[in-house]
């Protein structure tokens, strides 16, 4: 029992404290006993195993030499081996796998040395103890199945079988325990990844770890182990939504947030960033911009929805190790009516005639609006007043009709403005101002300013002076408005009127070609043609009526007696004759009118200077006392006629008067005349007497014809002396007649005051006297109705009518266009 200790006693030992007391064959004392006794339990009775009993033990002080100052775990107490001193058998051996204390036995009286070894035993005390409370890992999620991770292990201070002996993971869904036994009989234990680890869905574990002991009673040590699943880039952002939709008023000001993308993605850190991006493929995404950190999707250049009405857009949203997703955003953009409709002219007939009929086209015009919808719906409108409509024709085309007829001569030009509006809201409009010009056409004549024009003109006029100046307007264009004045051809008294009067063709000023005679006539009528240049040309006509007046121009002419020296009038006169006998008559007419025809008489010489005397109007001689026989027989009188012109023309002649009863004493007066016809003066005293006698007869017979006319027609203005007749009106206190504008009327009388002669008298017919007296080629061709114009004078002409009937050859040539 002292020397073999059996695995059965060892077990006794460990689990009974039972102690063992053995010696050895060298007679060494040896003492088993487990570890972690209390003070003072008795090991062994080692005075026993010495052979001596307790006495003597103590008598000889039997100690434990203890050197080095080291514990002296054992005393010997009454002959037994008593525990001192703790005996920790982990302190003093470790991992030993037995631990013997030497002890050495001092014995005195005699000094003996007792070597004694105690074998101290295990015992399990010690429980399995780990490093940590918690044991961190990190593991990847990405870590593949099969994965091993070496664990701490534990530790036991115990050794053999109250070391560690065994491990035991708590059940979990990823790792199992693998335990591996190294030689030495260590366990070494490791988790193997059964299942892969997702951090999205787990990111940390806790698992339990057990390590037991094989004491008896077992011991064990638990800790945790504390999985922290690392994250990979394991996963690709997720937009929220597959594809996005935004719809974006154009014209948005800049800046404007359209909408915000956003993905999300499951891992972390890095692997979580998201950055956004515009997939650059389309040239015009680079109106938007996009936030690469918020998603923010912006307005960054104009947006016109003409241009493009919708964008299409690709966003990636990438984490930080690459992994990408895709989404599609699509921006509608809305229209806004920002485009003003524009009206384009494409053709236009310009100018255009005035003589169009309504309805003609003048120009057609588009108009176009590029905004979309009611925003693109446009109405037109033409400005009113203006003969213009709009008639649509096909798509946006619309001509431009008149609707009546132009005028060039009203409106020349027009200024067309066309407005269209579009039915947006607000609505937009805009404005076309088409001008067209109206081109003439030759619709106007040529128009007189005057109805008609009258020229008075002062006889004797010199060829080439202007007599008047007539105006026509013709409001056309250019040469259709060019007005272009020319005489009718016409006759006037059987001469072309060009040979009378030439009209400026460009001025219309008229001048007269010769000289006028108001004797040969007083007025005359010439059509004037304004004609204009157009094609066909237009013309208009006017009458102008050339009044001549009357200048003193005509010395009046004596008819009776014949004028001194061409002829011999010699009147008788009775012896017997009284005081105011009529005695001759002078007989004058003068070819001007009015008061430079207006003649008077006075005797400026005479034989007998108080025997005759002469009225003053009527020029008729008379005696003015009873002639006595003293008287001589042969009277001469000169007499002067004079007209009432301013200066008075005047003529004389010679009167020879015979105081005689008898003929006979005509030959006398032969002597008294200048002729000289001496010879045959019987004969030419025949002759005088015969033609007295046919003179005085055909005078009378013409006084009493015009008489008679006269007094048929109107009151009789004659008053009859005898044979004689007398014009009763041939002194009009205002011979001209002046009306109350102080011009001359129109209507002219030509009027020959004759002075009718007496008995004896010789009578020329005023005919006679306008024959002889015109000028050479100016004769007046007298066609019948010359005649009844001449004659056709309005009765109610305050003039005083012509008293001599026919003959005049002077008149008032009329003339209407
Ligand atoms: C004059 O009128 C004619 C038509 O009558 C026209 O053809 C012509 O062009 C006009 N002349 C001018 C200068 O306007
Ligand atoms: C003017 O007179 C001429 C000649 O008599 C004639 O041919 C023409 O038609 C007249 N014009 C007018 C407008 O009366």
């Amino acid at each position: 029992m002292r020397n073999n200790v059996s695995p059965l006693i060892s077990f006794l030992l460990c689990c009974g404290m039972i102690l063992l007391t053995l010696r050895s064959a060298t007679g060494e004392l040896s003492y088993s006993f487990p570890e972690e006794m209390k003070r003072g339990s008795v090991v062994g009775n080692i005075a026993q195993d010495l052979g001596m009993d307790r006495s003597t033990l103590a008598s000889r002080k039997a100690h434990f030499d203890t050197e080095d100052n080291r514990k002296q775990y054992m005393n010997v107490n009454n002959g037994d081996l008593v525990v001192a001193e703790r005996i920790d058998r982990e302190s003093l051996c470790g991992k030993k796998p037995s631990c013997i204390l030497q002890l050495e036995l001092v014995l005195e009286n005699p000094l003996e040395l007792q070597r004694i070894s105690l074998h101290v035993q295990d015992v399990n005390d010690n429980s399995p103890l780990f490093k940590k409370d918690v044991m961190k890992m990190e593991i990847h999620e990405s870590t593949h199945k099969g994965a091993r991770f070496s664990l701490d292990e534990a530790h036991d201070a115990d050794i053999g079988e109250n070391a560690v002996k065994s491990y035991s993971l708590q059940s979990n869904d990823h790792f199992i325990l693998n335990i591996e036994t190294q030689p030495g009989g260590r366990k070494h234990c490791e988790l193997v990844l059964e299942r892969e680890l997702d951090r999205e869905t787990q990111k940390e574990m806790n698992l339990l770890l057990v390590a037991v002991d094989g004491g008896s009673p077992q011991r064990s040590a638990t800790v945790s182990i504390h999985v922290t699943v690392l994250d990979a880039n394991d996963n690709a952002p997720v937009f929220s939504r597959p594809a996005y939709k935004a719809s974006l008023p154009e014209n948005s000001p800049l800046d404007t947030i359209v909408i915000t993308v956003s993905a999300s993605d499951a891992d972390e850190g890095v692997n979580g960033e998201i950055m956004y991006e515009l997939d650059h493929v389309s040239e015009n995404s680079n109106v938007f911009s996009l936030n690469s950190k918020s998603g923010e999707v912006r307005v960054t250049a104009p947006i016109d929805y003409e241009q493009e009405s919708s964008y299409d857009i690709r966003i990636s949203a990438k984490d930080g190790l690459g992994l990408a997703s895709y989404c599609t955003l699509i921006i509608d953009i809305k229209d806004v009516n920002d485009n003003p409709p524009v009206v384009s002219l494409k053709s236009l007939v310009n100018p255009i005639l005035e003589n169009v009929l309504p309805g003609t086209e003048v120009g057609v015009i588009t108009v176009q609006d590029r905004d979309s919808d009611n925003n693109r719906q446009v109405k037109l409108s033409i400005q009113p007043h203006a003969p213009f409509k709009l008639v649509p024709s096909i798509k946006n085309y619309y001509s431009i009709v008149t609707t009546g007829e132009l005028d060039r001569e009203s409106t020349a030009d027009y200024d067309i403005t066309i407005t269209a509006t579009d039915e947006g809201s607000p609505p937009l409009s805009s404005s076309k101002l088409i001008k067209l010009s109206v081109a003439d056409v030759n619709d106007n004549p040529p128009v007189f300013e005057e109805r008609s024009y009258s020229v008075y003109v002062v006889e004797n006029n010199t060829p080439g002076s202007t007599l008047c100046s007539v105006t026509a307007r013709d409001p056309d264009w250019r040469q259709n408005g060019t007005v272009i004045y020319s005489l009718l051809a016409s006759k006037l008294s059987g001469n072309p009127v060009s040979s009378y009067l030439s009209i400026n063709a460009d001025t219309g000023s008229i001048h007269a070609l010769r000289s006028f005679d108001y004797e040969l006539f007083r007025s005359f009528e010439v059509c004037v043609m304004a004609r204009d240049n157009g094609s066909p040309p237009l013309s208009s006509n006017v009458t102008v009526s050339v009044f001549i007046t009357d200048v003193n121009d005509n010395t009046p002419q004596i008819l009776y007696p014949a004028p001194e020296g061409n002829s011999f009038m010699t009147e008788l006169v009775p012896k017997a004759a009284q005081g105011g006998s009529l005695v001759s008559k002078v007989i004058a007419v003068d070819g001007d009118s009015g008061q430079n025809a207006w003649l008077s008489y006075h005797i400026s010489k005479s034989t007998d200077p108080g025997l005759f005397k002469i009225d003053l109007h009527s020029g008729e001689i008379r005696t003015q006392r009873d002639i006595s026989d003293s008287d001589n027989m042969k009277q001469n009188i000169v007499i002067t006629v004079k007209d009432n012109g301013q200066p008075s023309l005047s003529t004389t002649c010679a009167v020879y008067l015979l105081i005689s009863d008898n003929l006979a004493d005509v030959p006398e007066l032969k002597d008294m005349q200048s002729y000289d016809g001496s010879n045959g003066s019987n004969l030419t005293s025949y002759l005088i007497i015969a033609l007295v006698s046919v003179s005085t007869l055909f005078l009378t017979f013409i006084v009493i014809a015009l008489g008679v006319r006269f007094c048929r027609r109107r009151k009789p203005r004659l008053l009859f002396d005898g044979a004689v007749a007398i014009p009763g009106a041939y002194l009009p206190p205002h011979y001209a007649e002046v009306d109350a504008t102080g011009t001359l009327r129109s209507a002219y009388n030509y009027d020959a005051y004759l002075t009718t002669g007496s008995r004896t008298s010789d009578f020329k017919f005023a005919r006679s006297y306008n024959d002889n007296t015109l000028p050479a080629g100016q004769t007046l061709r007298k066609t019948p109705e010359d005649l009844g114009e001449f004659f056709e004078e309005p009765e109610g002409s305050p003039e005083v009518r012509p008293n001599l009937t026919s003959g005049s050859s002077a008149g008032h040539v009329v003339r209407r266009c």
